[in-house]
């Protein structure tokens, strides 16, 4: 039978073979993210595929996360253990929606979140992040139109905070943190009194303006694990668990269940397993491979992005 040291093993041997990099976002699985050379939110893990300097990545997190590594590092191979590890909100954004809406109003600003296709950040001016949405879009000239794409909570949640009136807002959501139910969170409120509650900015609007604090899976974890506070109600995927417990164990975190599975998991994240990701770096599949015209377009926007402090 094969144990998990031994597939642990298998792959940190595959690694050294394939001169590979192993990214993790947080919401994998603890055993993946412990293999990891780096763990993080989206926006570090752009960042970290650019810094690396070997042959492949092994990319264990969502597909668009991987393209994105790809558009970074056009000559490396990238993998990613499970081809159908997606994201509602890349679902809810197809890239011909998105080139009628650029026909019709030539001169908005299309603002994208991460969480798209390598087609629809092709046809975008300027990425964003959870971390970083703010500060993109008070980089954008107040008298501009702005399309913000896909996700409705956090465009709703910038546009909130930017103050920003001319900006339009496409109607996409993350099936996990929208389900989050404000009703379930008073309830965990009342029961943990001296709990905060930190939340993603994907959540609801009702949830949001309970929150002590808003910010990205990296922020949230910054957040609670240097405050002076001992509990914590997280409005986020419970994968970031790991890294509040190891990096502040004495600390009790709560996770709120969601209205549609009872859980707080996404369940694209969880297709990555352990034996998904020694297969991927043993085959080099799935692999992320992308028409090069595709590539340049979208590194555009992506490195306007990068360049936002
Ligand atoms: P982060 O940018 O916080 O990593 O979020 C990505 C994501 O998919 C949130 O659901
Ligand atoms: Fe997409 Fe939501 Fe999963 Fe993040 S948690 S990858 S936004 S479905």
């Amino acid at each position: 039978m094969t144990t998990l040291t031994s597939i642990s093993e298998e792959i940190l041997d595959l690694k050294r073979q394939r001169h590979a990099i192993i990214l993790a976002h947080h919401y994998q699985d603890a055993e993946i993210q412990d293999l990891a050379d780096a763990v993080g939110d989206s926006l570090e893990l752009a960042r970290k595929a650019q810094e690396f300097s070997g042959d492949v990545i092994a990319f264990c997190g969502v597909w668009f996360m991987a393209e994105t590594a790809k558009v970074l590092n056009p000559q490396r191979i990238v993998v990613v253990p499970d081809r159908e590890a997606s994201c509602s909100l890349v679902e809810s954004c197809p890239a011909e929606q998105v080139r009628a809406y650029r026909r019709l109003h030539p001169d908005h600003v299309i603002v994208s979140y991460i969480n798209t296709s390598v087609e629809v950040k092709a046809e975008s001016d300027i990425l964003c992040t959870s971390r970083n949405a703010v500060q993109v879009v008070n980089s954008i000239p107040a008298d501009r139109t702005i399309l913000f794409l896909p996700d409705i909570n956090l465009g709703n949640y910038v546009k909130r905070e930017t103050g920003r009136e001319n900006m339009k807002i496409w109607q996409g959501s993350c099936i996990v943190h929208a389900t989050f139910a404000a009703r379930r969170l008073v309830k965990a409120r009342v029961e943990r009194p001296n709990a905060l509650v930190a939340a993603h900015p994907e959540c609801p609007q009702d949830v949001l303006a309970m929150a002590d604090f808003i910010g990205s899976t990296t922020a949230i974890i910054k957040w609670c694990t240097s405050s002076d506070a001992d509990e914590f109600i997280v409005m986020t995927e419970s994968g970031v668990l790991r890294s509040l417990q190891k990096l502040a164990p004495e600390k009790h975190y709560y996770f709120i269940p969601n209205e549609n599975c009872n859980c707080s998991e996404c369940p694209y994240m969880k297709r990555n397993t352990l034996e998904k990701l020694r297969d991927a770096l043993l085959n080099l599949q799935p692999r992320v491979e992308l028409d090069p015209e595709i590539m340049r377009r979208a590194a555009v926007p992506i490195e306007r992005m990068l360049q936002i402090k």
